[in-house]
């Protein structure tokens, strides 16, 4: 009796104990949708308060009005940033070490005691960066609104952004027969869903269309295999990854091709995807000759940006903080004269200061 006693007391105790150890359901809901349609994005309060706490923003020096002399009559080398005042251009150059080079400082980029050398490899890059950046904030205002973009949205104090992709061949397998897509393994892009590897490839840096539903009922005429749909739900799953949200964010479940049902989220997004495509085919895949081998992927193609690079998790990348109004010259698009792309001959230049300085350490 008495042990049965102890047995019951012991029992309960334990239980309370373990049940004390689990997270309550604490998940907010928020609802996107109308009544009815269950479109509800969940989040656990505390992964929202570390998210919020990873997303603050550095504070901006005051600004400086542009007064002469300019940069172009100054410097020697200035082939972007020419029509600013000396003091706003220091200031942009105090604020781009910070955002992207804050422990090594100016000569990240730059050759010391000749600051007007493209012998480094991330001038050159830099260069073709800050024309990014204004073409991003002059011509993608359908995507990125007011709020725009600086460096920090996709550097974040990193010289290497947290979130870069690389065409991706997939785990080598035994199996060669056959058509596998790397499926039937987990795929970092598709958030570990077992889903095409390289769905980045075909759209953000391809124009595949992603569809899944085709516009007729006759098979012949329906251009969307199950291939396109295997890697639509790819790119779907990096992109409400990338967010931090799940499908009905954007899509009511229920009808995801149907326009009229979604919201106008997924407009926002069609033109990321538009523009993420731009960022890679025009700025970023062009810089690979000017990249050290090391920073290249495995089939040498260089590092790109997708949904990640600038979200990081979040539905408004920084929760829409509006960086870029303090820094006014990254919003136009200077006139570049003979500077629209990076000329190859800075490309050889800084390859054969690369090859010098590796034979150099290699004794050669
Ligand atoms: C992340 C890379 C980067 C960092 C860090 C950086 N710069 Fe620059 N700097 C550039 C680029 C790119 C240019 C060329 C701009 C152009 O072509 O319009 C430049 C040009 C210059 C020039 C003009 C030189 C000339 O005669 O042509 C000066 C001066 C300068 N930077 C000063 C600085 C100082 C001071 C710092 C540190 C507070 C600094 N920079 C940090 C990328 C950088
Ligand atoms: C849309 C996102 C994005 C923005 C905005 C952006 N960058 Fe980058 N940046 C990248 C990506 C992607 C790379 C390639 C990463 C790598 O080098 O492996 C890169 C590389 C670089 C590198 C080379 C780093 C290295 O060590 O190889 C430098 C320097 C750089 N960016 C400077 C800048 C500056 C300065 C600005 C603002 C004027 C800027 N970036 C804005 C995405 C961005
Ligand atoms: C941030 C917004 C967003 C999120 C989140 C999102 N989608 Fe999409 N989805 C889009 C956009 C935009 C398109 C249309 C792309 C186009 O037409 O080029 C699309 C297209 C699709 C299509 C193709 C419809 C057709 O026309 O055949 C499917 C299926 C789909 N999404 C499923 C999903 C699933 C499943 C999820 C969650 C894993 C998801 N989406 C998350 C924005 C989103
Ligand atoms: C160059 C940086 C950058 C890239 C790359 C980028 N975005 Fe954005 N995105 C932004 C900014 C900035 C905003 C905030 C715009 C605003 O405040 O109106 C935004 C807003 C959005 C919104 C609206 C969110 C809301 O709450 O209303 C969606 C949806 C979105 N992005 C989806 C995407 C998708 C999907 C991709 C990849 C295909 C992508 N973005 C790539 C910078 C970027």
């Amino acid at each position: 009796m008495i042990k049965q006693w102890f047995a019951k007391t012991v029992s309960i105790a334990l239980g309370v104990v373990l049940l004390a150890g689990c997270e309550p359901p604490t998940a907010e809901s928020t609802q996107n949708g109308f009544r009815g349609t269950g479109m509800l994005q969940l989040e656990q309060p505390k992964v929202r308060e570390a998210k919020v706490a990873a997303n603050q923003v550095p504070a901006a020096s005051p600004a400086l009005p542009a007064t002469p002399p300019y940069a172009k009559d100054v410097y020697q080398n200035v082939q972007v940033l020419g029509d600013l005042g000396v003091g706003q251009f220091t200031r942009l150059m105090a604020a781009m070490t910070q955002w992207v080079a804050p422990e090594e400082g100016c000569n990240y980029c730059h050759v010391t005691g000749n600051l007007a050398s493209d012998d480094i490899y991330t001038k050159v890059v830099s260069r073709r960066m800050l024309q990014m950046t204004q073409h991003i904030n002059a011509n993608w205002n359908d995507h990125v609104g007011e709020t725009g973009v600086t460096c920090y949205t996709c550097h974040r104090g990193n010289n290497v952004p947290a979130e870069i992709w690389f065409e991706d061949p997939g785990p080598r397998s035994a199996a060669k027969a056959g058509w596998r897509d790397n499926q039937n393994t987990p795929a970092p892009v598709a958030a570990m869903a077992s889903l095409p590897y390289d769905s980045l490839s075909r759209y953000l840096l391809g124009d595949e269309e992603i569809r899944v539903i085709g516009n007729t009922a006759l098979p012949s005429t329906n251009t969307s295999p199950i291939k396109a749909t295997e890697g639509t739900y790819s790119l779907m799953m990096h992109m409400s990854d990338a967010l931090g949200v799940n499908c009905t964010f954007c899509h009511n479940t229920r009808a995801m091709a149907d326009w009229t049902q979604s919201t106008p989220q997924r407009v926002t997004a069609w033109y990321g995807i538009e523009m993420a495509r731009d960022l890679n085919v025009d700025y970023l895949d062009p810089l690979q000759p000017v990249y050290p081998e090391h920073r290249l992927g495995d089939l040498g193609d260089a590092p790109k940006a997708n949904c990640a690079t600038c979200h990081q998790g979040v539905n408004k990348p920084l929760y829409g903080a509006a960086m870029v109004k303090d820094f006014p010259s990254l919003t136009v698009e200077a006139s570049t004269s003979a500077m629209g792309q990076v000329s190859s001959e800075a490309a050889s230049a800084v390859a054969t200061s690369e090859a010098v300085d590796r034979q150099e350490a290699e004794g050669i």
